[in-house]
């Protein structure tokens, strides 16, 4: 599998989500996604993106295009330093979240995405990675 255009942004404030969000969606379009397909991922990237700010206190999204030899996908790998997630499993049913977000943050990408892995390590901090083929 090829990957090309590897691009890291910041995520510090909420104000690069709409900058990440931007990206997401360029990304997706280079991918050859349906503009509701699109709208799928960057929704799942947004999420995902206010957890890695509110929860991990700020990382990178790392934004990648890949091809396959038959297909091609967009990959987003969302770190942290943050304190991590003690229960991953607990995190991502429906209604636990304790935010703003109704709990859709975890559970509804991984709904959405079905490509979704989660590593997290209580202390040391979060990397969720979220993979979507055309
Ligand atoms: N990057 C992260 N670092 C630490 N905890 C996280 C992180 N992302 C998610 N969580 C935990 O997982 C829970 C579920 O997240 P989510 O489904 O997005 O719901 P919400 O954001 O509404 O609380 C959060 O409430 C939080 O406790
Ligand atoms: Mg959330």
């Amino acid at each position: 599998m090829a990957v090309f255009r590897a691009e890291v942004l910041p995520l510090g404030s909420t104000l690069d989500i709409v900058n990440m969000r931007q990206a997401v969606r360029r990304r997706a379009i280079e991918a050859g996604f349906s503009l509701v397909d699109q709208t799928k991922v960057v929704t799942a990237a947004s999420e995902i993106g206010r957890n890695t700010i509110v929860y991990g206190l700020g990382g990178t999204a790392t934004l990648e295009l890949l091809n396959d030899s038959d297909r091609r996908g967009v990959r987003i790998t969302f770190e942290d330093k943050g304190p991590g997630i003690p229960d991953i499993e607990l995190a991502l049913k429906d209604g636990y979240g304790t935010g703003s977000g109704m709990g859709l943050g975890l559970g509804g990408p991984r709904r959405l995405e079905k490509e979704i892995k989660i590593d997290s390590q209580v202390g040391e901090g979060t990397r969720i990675v979220l993979t979507r083929w055309k």
